[in-house]
């Protein structure tokens, strides 16, 4: 029994003593997988804890958080307008620097209108909370980001979830739901965890056939797929049967913030009933100029998108060759599923040991049994950085005893 002198006395709020018993938070110190202070970076290389490493976990896959034209559009717009908007777009915080960048992503994603947030989270969760309402009812893959389910809880509408990307699942849950009720599809275009490319064709049409308002977050895949990055519906050549694209600024566009891009009437409806919308600062000068630089660059340089697939398929064809699973994922967001936590946390320790900075995943934040260390190319990366990559993976493999 622990003697009275080794026990912190219990605080008199419960809610106090819920933060310090809580068993995750203490397996967090324990472990140590989160939350490291990077005190350095220059492009893909970053120095951590005093040591140099490179950075594999990283949502810059053009890597034009570093561009020079980027970074001296921030500079500019700090200059010119100062640090912050200091209020609301609905009050005080609208800037034609806002309305140059919506403009600008509209007519790139070919939409009549858009909106922009100070983070992709805010954009996420406005696309869903601010259409659906108690009574409707909403379908959504199983393996959405949390922003779509928190927006989906706070419209208060009936949720179905379906089986991850599949159709047929999909089509059982609409059939089975009254053809009367108001309903809502949302959708990923790259689910970030797995690195798949979303089903569009067959889940959009039985959308469409439902009559079913669809939103599809294209975090991912903003930049990466489709004719010119223009994502994942331009990449399968589909536009009309999304009725909300959403993401963030924050992958691709080596900024901060997130959008909503639809209709011209979708987009004022968000104005007028946006929670998320009305009533939080808008996103600042600085961040706005840098994602509409990136979004230039992204035009006008194509070797960015082109060095990112060719880093993408010799590092996934490297990890194959080590026999390691990467869950069929398509794009450069790869996880390597490890299947257990006993697996997962030493071998994640070794690519660190050798200077790889990763991300571990673990059930329940993963399904149970796909335990993974999440990875993301970027085409940052040098050829060396990939053989050093290559020659950590080697190493975790035989450490592990995969
Ligand atoms: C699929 C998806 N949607 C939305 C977001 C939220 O974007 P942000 O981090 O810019 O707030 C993320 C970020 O992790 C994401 O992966």
């Amino acid at each position: 029994m622990a003697l009275p002198f080794f026990t912190k006395p219990k605080h008199t709020k419960p809610l106090l003593n819920r933060c310090r018993d809580d068993l995750a938070t203490k397996m967090r110190l324990k472990y140590d997988p989160y939350y490291h202070v990077i005190q350095a970076q220059q492009g893909s290389r970053i120095q951590l804890g005093g040591r140099d490493m490179i950075m594999l976990a990283s949502n810059d896959y053009l890597g034009l958080s570093f561009h020079p034209k980027v970074v001296e559009a921030g500079q500019t717009a700090l200059r010119k307008w100062g640090a912050s908007p200091t209020g609301a777009r609905s009050a005080n915080g609208s800037r034609a620097y806002h309305i140059e960048l919506e403009e600008k992503l509209a007519a790139f994603l070919g939409r009549e209108a858009c909106h922009v947030h100070s983070s992709g989270y805010l954009s996420c969760v406005a696309a869903t909370a601010s259409f659906a309402q108690k009574g409707d009812l909403i379908f959504g893959d199983k393996n959405l980001h949390s922003s779509l389910w928190d927006g989906i809880r706070l419209s208060m509408a009936t949720v179905e979830r379906f089986a991850h990307n599949n159709p047929d699942d999909l089509r059982e849950a609409l059939e089975a739901s009254s053809p009367a009720a108001t309903k809502m599809l949302v959708l990923e275009g790259v689910y970030s965890m797995e690195g798949h490319i979303c089903r569009l064709p067959e889940l959009a049409q039985l959308g469409e056939a439902h009559r079913c308002f669809t939103v599809l977050d294209d975090a991912h895949g903003l930049g990466v797929l489709g004719e010119g990055g223009r994502g994942t519906a331009a990449h399968f050549g589909l536009g009309d049967q999304v009725d909300i694209l959403c993401g963030s600024l924050s992958k691709s566009l080596g900024s901060t913030g997130g959008f909503v891009a639809a209709s011209r009437e979708v987009i004022e409806y968000l104005r007028t009933n946006s929670k998320q919308t009305i009533f939080s600062a808008a996103l600042s000068p600085a961040q706005t100029a840098i994602a509409s630089a990136a979004l230039d660059v992204l035009q006008n340089e194509p070797e960015h998108r082109e060095r990112l697939w060719a880093n993408t398929r010799r590092y996934r064809d490297m990890l194959h060759s080590l026999g390691l699973d990467t869950w069929g994922s398509e794009t450069p967001a790869i996880p390597i599923v490890l299947g257990s936590k006993e697996r997962a946390y030493p071998f994640w320790q070794a690519l660190r040991e050798k200077g790889i900075f990763t991300i571990m995943s673990i059930a329940p934040a993963v399904p149970a049994g796909k335990d993974l260390i999440r990875t993301a190319i970027s085409a940052l990366h040098s050829d060396e950085q990939l053989d050093q990559i290559g020659e950590a993976m080697a190493y975790a493999v035989k450490k592990v005893g995969l």
